[in-house]
C-alpha cells in the first residue's frame, strides 16, 4: 500500500469515503496503527495526560513532542503523520510559529502539523502553508484553552457561538489549512461546517456527519482510566489485560514456578 498523503485525503472527501485518524505516541503502538490501515496518525499532545500522566496538555514541550513523533515516523509505513504543536509552540508569534512547525517536518518525519485554533491563529496557519508545511487546524473544544474554557465542555451550543465556529472554519480554510479537525461540537453543527468547506473535517466529539473520524488510541484500546469522555469509544480492555498478565508473572515468580526449565539454559 502507498504511503497516505495530503491529496488522498481530499481525494477521500470529494469521492465521500471516510477519513480514519487515531493518535499514537510511540513504535510498538504507531505500528499496531499503521498495520491496521489507519490513513492518519496524529501524535497528539494528549500524550501528556495519558503517556505522561499530566492533569492538562500545557506542560507539553515541544522537544517532548519532536521525540515521539520521531518515534512514530519510525514506525509507520502508509499511515499520514501528523505532528501536533504544544502549548506555546505558536503562541508568542508567527516566526516562533513557522519555526517550531517546520521542526516537526525536519527533525521527525512528520508529513504536516495541527494546531488549535482558526481565526487567531489564521496569519500563522497561512505563513506555515507558504513555507510548504501542510497545516491541520483544530477548533471547538480546544484543550490548550483549558483555563480560558473553563474545563473541557462541548462547545458551539448557542446560536452565536455556532456562527462563531462556522466562521472560524472558513477562515482557516481561507488561511491554507488542509483539513479542520472539530472537537466537542454539536453534530449538525459538524456537518453544516463539513458541507460547507472543500477541505475535509475529521470529527472527535462531533457525530458521524464529518468526513473523517479521530480518537485518542488510549481511550480506543482501554489504557487511560482517568476518565473516558462520552464520545470515545472503548474496543478492548488492555490495561486489564496488562493487570492480569503482571499480576501472574508476580505470582508465578513467588511461586518459584517462573522461570521454568522451557525459559532457562542447559
Ligand atoms: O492531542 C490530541 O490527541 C488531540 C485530539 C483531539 C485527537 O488533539
Amino acid at each position: 500500500m502507498p504511503r497516505i498523503t495530503i491529496q488522498d485525503f481530499i481525494r477521500k472527501k470529494k469521492d465521500g469515503r471516510k477519513i480514519t485518524m487515531l493518535t499514537a505516541y510511540d513504535y510498538p503502538f504507531g505500528q499496531i496503527v499503521d498495520e491496521a490501515g489507519i490513513d492518519c496518525i496524529l501524535v497528539g499532545d494528549s500524550l501528556g495526560m495519558v503517556v505522561q500522566g499530566l492533569e492538562n496538555t500545557l506542560p507539553v514541550t515541544m522537544d517532548e513532542m519532536i521525540y515521539h513523533t520521531r518515534l512514530v515516523t519510525r514506525a509507520a509505513r502508509n499511515a499520514l503523520v501528523i505532528g501536533d504543536m504544544p502549548f506555546m509552540s505558536y503562541q508568542a508569534g508567527v516566526e516562533d510559529a513557522v519555526r517550531n512547525a517546520g521542526r516537526f517536518l525536519k527533525e521527525a518525519g512528520a508529513a504536516a502539523v495541527k494546531l488549535e485554533g482558526g481565526a487567531e491563529v489564521a496569519d500563522r496557519i497561512r505563513a506555515m502553508s507558504r513555507s510548504d508545511i501542510p497545516v491541520m487546524a483544530h477548533i471547538g473544544l480546544t484543550p490548550q484553552s483549558i483555563h480560558r474554557m473553563g474545563g473541557y465542555k462541548v462547545q458551539g451550543k448557542t446560536e452565536d457561538a455556532a456562527r462563531r465556529l462556522i466562521e472560524e472554519a472558513h477562515i482557516a480554510e481561507d488561511a491554507g489549512a488542509f483539513s479542520l479537525l472539530m472537537e466537542a461540537i454539536p453534530m449538525d453543527l459538524a456537518g453544516r461546517i463539513t458541507e460547507e468547506l472543500s477541505i475535509p473535517t475529521i470529527g472527535i466529539g462531533a457525530g458521524p456527519y464529518c468526513d473523517g473520524q479521530v480518537l485518542v488510541l488510549h481511550d480506543v484500546v482501554g489504557i487511560f482510566e482517568r476518565f473516558i469522555p462520552k464520545f470515545a469509544k472503548r474496543y478492548v480492555n488492555l490495561r486489564e489485560a496488562a493487570l492480569k498478565a503482571v499480576s501472574e508473572f508476580r505470582e508465578e515468580v513467588e511461586r518459584g514456578v517462573f522461570p521454568s526449565e522451557d525459559n532457562s539454559f542447559k
